[in-house]
């Protein structure tokens, strides 16, 4: 049987890095993945520029059980040490907004780097090799790969989450978490646009393609980032934000001229220009569509701004600056950025990313219970995380 110090499933952001840092400290390390080609969630993130860092990340920029599990990990290993390693590279990058990190040309120069890195620190990489079992030996594992059987001492299981399994995405990760006795979080679809029900989708149609600048928000939790229409719901950074924290059932409040008192600015105009029509007022706040669906749903009998009542601008106003419904659901995995949940963090050491009562197994990255806001959040865990276990292995 061949035998390596260390077997990494998954060759995503996670799986690669670990291998990288495991491979210079002189282990032998195989990297196996289902998967046709290396990092392919790098290639298409970003819109295919990766977003790779977000120079501002702290735990506060992460939803867990354990708000605080990430901080370990997230110190060990910083934005400025992955901007680092990208300009030994010469990878040209920008900042975009919020701190997020783009390259200027591709995320495959991304791919390309790690694979570099993997080869230099001596790591064999295993593509379209599917694991078949897991097993615990006298001394490490043993995996059943398509290709074989291979022993290890440490095991590391960065597979990722569930979100777009078109993309090879698996439940692996969870079903060995459970083999072992590691308890799941339960996972749902995050960083995914919402959808809205029929009767509300047929209102809002003629807003399809609408983008605008937005604070949304559900509870306390708001984010100000684009918010666009779509034929199913909603999307834009902002939505798929606060996709992590809604939850069936709930409210979300979205203010679409932030910063602006629309109440305040409605009783002006029917003074300053009682002739104008509703919607060409609402227009000077909002998108020329939006204004004209607000003004037929809250004032359908006013022609006029002279003719609303302050009843009818304080609705107006609330369409405006606090436009509030209830989402029926989400796209789910097929277009989530992420997955929600996962191993359950009281199981691992924060620092090695260990199973605390089964030496020798690891898991990293996504199908942790550690999920990051939208903006290169979750390559900093991935990176972090795997250069973390990748001390240890
Ligand atoms: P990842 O999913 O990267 O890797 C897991 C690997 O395991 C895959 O290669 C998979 O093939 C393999 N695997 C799974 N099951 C297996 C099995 N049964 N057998 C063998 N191999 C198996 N984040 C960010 O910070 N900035 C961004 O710009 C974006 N953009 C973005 C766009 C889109 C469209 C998506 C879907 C996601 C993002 N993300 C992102 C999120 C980011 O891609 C994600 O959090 C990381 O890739 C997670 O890294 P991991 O290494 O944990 O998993």
């Amino acid at each position: 049987m061949e035998t390596f110090d260390v077997v990494v499933i998954g060759a995503g952001a996670a799986g690669m890095m670990c291998a990288i840092e495991a491979g210079k400290r002189g282990r032998s390390v195989l990297v196996i993945d289902h998967a046709k080609a290396p990092g392919e969630k790098i290639r298409i993130s970003g819109g295919g520029r990766c977003n790779f860092t977000n120079t501002g990340a702290s735990i506060h920029n992460f939803l867990s059980a354990n708000p605080k599990f990430a901080l370990s990990a997230l110190r060990r290993y910083r934005p400025r040490d992955f901007i680092a390693l990208v300009e030994r590279y010469g990878i040209a990058y920008h900042e975009k907004t919020l701190g997020q990190l783009f390259c200027d040309g591709s995320a495959k120069q991304i791919i390309t780097m790690l694979l570099t890195e993997m080869k230099a620190a001596g790591v064999t990489l295993r593509l379209e090799t599917s694991v078949e079992s897991v097993a615990k030996a006298v001394s490490g594992f043993e995996v059943s790969l398509s290709s074989g059987k291979v022993a290890c001492a440490s095991l590391v299981v960065a597979s990722g989450g569930k979100s777009i399994p078109k993309m090879g995405a698996t439940g692996l990760g969870y079903d060995i978490a459970k083999q072992f006795g590691l308890n799941i979080i339960e996972t749902r679809p995050a960083l995914v646009p919402l959808t809205f029900e029929a009767g509300m989708l047929a209102r809002l149609t003629p807003l399809s393609g609408v983008a605008l600048d937005a604070v949304v928000g559900h509870g306390k939790t708001k984010f100000q980032e684009g918010m666009l229409f779509t034929h199913r719901g909603l999307s834009g950074p902002s939505i798929l934000q606060i996709s992590s924290y809604w939850r069936e059932g709930d409210e979300i409040r979205v203010d679409m001229a932030p910063g602006v008192d629309a109440l305040a600015a409605l009783k002006t105009a029917r003074t300053a220009t009682p002739r104008q029509a509703v919607a060409t007022v609402l227009a000077t706040l909002l998108p020329k569509r939006v204004a004209q669906v607000i003004a037929e749903e809250e004032a359908p009998d006013k022609g006029n701004i002279a003719d609303c009542s302050d009843k009818v601008l304080g609705r107006l106003a609330s369409a405006v600056n606090a436009w509030t419904f209830k989402p029926v659901g989400s796209e789910g995995y097929r277009t989530a950025e992420v997955t929600l949940g996962g191993v359950d963090t009281e199981a691992l050491d924060s620092r090695t990313l260990e199973a605390k009562a089964v030496p020798g197994l690891f898991f990293i990255g996504e199908v942790v219970d550690v999920t990051g806001w939208l903006g290169g959040y979750n390559f900093q865990w991935a990176w972090a995380s795997g250069w973390s276990a990748g001390q240890s292995v």
